[in-house]
């Protein structure tokens, strides 16, 4: 098993799990450095190129913003989202994640799905495919707004089926987006691999957000984000600085040029 992989699996009932979005070299480069997982997740859909659905991420912008992301991530586990359609069944799950990894050399691929996909998983695996999984919602087959899992008996029971069912295919952790706290709980004490949050409580092994949203480069308003800076304003002020000394014939002076 990967080195890095196997940290992650052991840091479970020691020490949280760290997990941020990155989308180019730049902001990997920084995540990198406290993260412990850096995911390029194809909510880049959203967030980058403004689609109204994920659905409209394709392999080929996921392969060429994770080549990005690897070159500034040294010690994290790149994990890349294997986009909507991608993965049908188990031999386009394979030859798919196999042309991920070659091409972008990350250490693993992340699904969505439970029970549903447990044979695509199980198959991945067994052809040394390091998988992370992702249940409650579930971007790719969401319509309309996101709505929390796991609150009523039926939905928890759903959910616990389908974390059992993906731990036993072998993936090495699961994302659990949007999960009501007590099944977070239940889930995360009845697997032995870690449970990596995101609007799912504290009673996960892990947290991951969307990177642009805690830095305040999005307008997202869901529940669970929490703003750690205001980095659009930052970007305003320099570029009127920018602007100003434009204008003005301050810039560029001697100094900055030749
Ligand atoms: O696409 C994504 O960024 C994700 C995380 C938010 C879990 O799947």
């Amino acid at each position: 098993m990967n080195i890095k992989i196997k940290k992650i699996i052991n840091k479970k009932n020691k020490s949280k799990i760290v997990c941020l979005t990155a989308y180019s070299k730049n902001i990997a480069e920084i995540i990198d450095k406290h993260a412990d997982i850096v995911l390029v997740g194809d909510s880049l859909g959203s967030v980058i190129y403004n689609y109204s659905t994920t659905r409209k991420v394709d392999l080929k912008m996921m392969l060429e913003h994770t080549k990005s992301v690897r070159q500034g991530v040294k010690k994290s586990l790149l994990v890349i989202d294997l986009p909507y359609n991608t993965y049908r069944n188990k031999s386009e799950a394979l030859k798919n994640s196999k042309k991920a990894i070659k091409e972008t050399k990350c250490d693993a691929i992340k699904i969505e799905g439970g029970t549903r996909v447990k044979h695509i998983v199980t198959h991945l695996v067994k052809n040394n495919i390091p998988v992370m999984g992702h249940i409650g919602v579930t971007p790719q087959t969401v319509k309309g707004k996101f709505k929390s899992k796991g609150k009523t008996k039926l939905e928890k029971q759903k959910l616990i089926r389908d974390a059992i069912a993906l731990e036993k295919s072998g993936v090495f952790g699961i994302v659990l987006e949007c999960v009501y706290g007590d099944t977070s709980k239940r889930i995360t004490n009845l697997i032995k691999i870690p449970t990596i949050g995101i609007g799912a409580s504290v009673n996960c092994d892990g947290q991951v957000l969307v990177t642009d949203d805690i830095l305040g480069l999005t307008g997202a308003k869901i529940k669970f984000i929490k703003r750690y800076a205001n980095i659009k304003k930052e970007i305003s002020s320099a570029v009127s600085k920018f602007k100003q000394e434009v204008k003005s014939k301050r810039y560029p002076s001697k100094k900055y040029s030749y």
